[in-house]
């Protein structure tokens, strides 16, 4: 997928009822981009991205907020950091939501728009800190991020449906 054919646009500037029949499969995502983004964005909760696609439409959207990770020794080390300060957290960007368009599944559009995130987290960590990009992956999605370059936190299981993942953004 070609990144200069989508378009990203704050939910701020999107009429919702240009949604028109958007489904990504999964009910929660698709009941939080109608009923639940709206009261998140104005809350200060999570900002929400529209990507469209000069052909199709609405493809997808994400959400994202401020987060922080307590790194373990072993992500200490591979982060380049004091490996023997306890108690570290790093800076992070989490990704709430993802999700796309269910009819536009494996066709590269979900780790597009990864890469587009990618982006405006290491641009929002030049002016606000941020050393992560981190996601709370459903356990039968974590291997989609796997494939974005995200790496496996060594203490992921927050419980056993999800895996927490990082990917470093300061070499972006
Ligand atoms: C998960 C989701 C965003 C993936 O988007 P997508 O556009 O279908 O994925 P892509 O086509 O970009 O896939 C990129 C790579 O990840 C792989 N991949 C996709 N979904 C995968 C999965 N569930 N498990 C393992 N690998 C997966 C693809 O095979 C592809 O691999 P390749 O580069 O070797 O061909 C999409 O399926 C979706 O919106 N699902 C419903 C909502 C959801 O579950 N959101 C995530 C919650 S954590």
């Amino acid at each position: 997928m070609d990144k200069s054919q989508l378009g990203v646009i704050s939910l701020k500037n999107f009429d919702l009822n240009s949604l028109n029949n958007f489904t990504c499969g999964d009910k929660s995502l698709d009941r939080f981009i109608r009923d639940e983004a709206t009261s998140f964005e104005k809350n200060l909760f999570s900002s929400t991205w529209i990507v469209i696609h000069e052909n199709y439409g609405v493809i997808g959207y994400f959400s994202l907020c401020n987060s922080s990770l307590e790194l373990q020794e072993q992500e200490r080390m591979v982060l380049d950091l004091d490996a023997s300060k306890n108690k570290l957290r790093a800076p992070s960007i989490l990704l709430t939501k993802l999700a796309v368009s269910k009819k536009l599944h494996g066709k590269n559009l979900g780790s597009t728009i990864i890469k587009i995130v990618t982006e405006m987290a290491a641009k929002y960590s030049a002016l606000m800190s941020a050393r992560l990009l981190i996601v709370d992956a459903v356990n039968d999605k974590a291997g989609f991020y796997e494939k974005c370059n995200f790496e496996y936190c060594v203490n992921n299981k927050k419980d056993n449906k999800t895996a927490k993942m990082y990917l470093d953004l300061l070499h972006i």
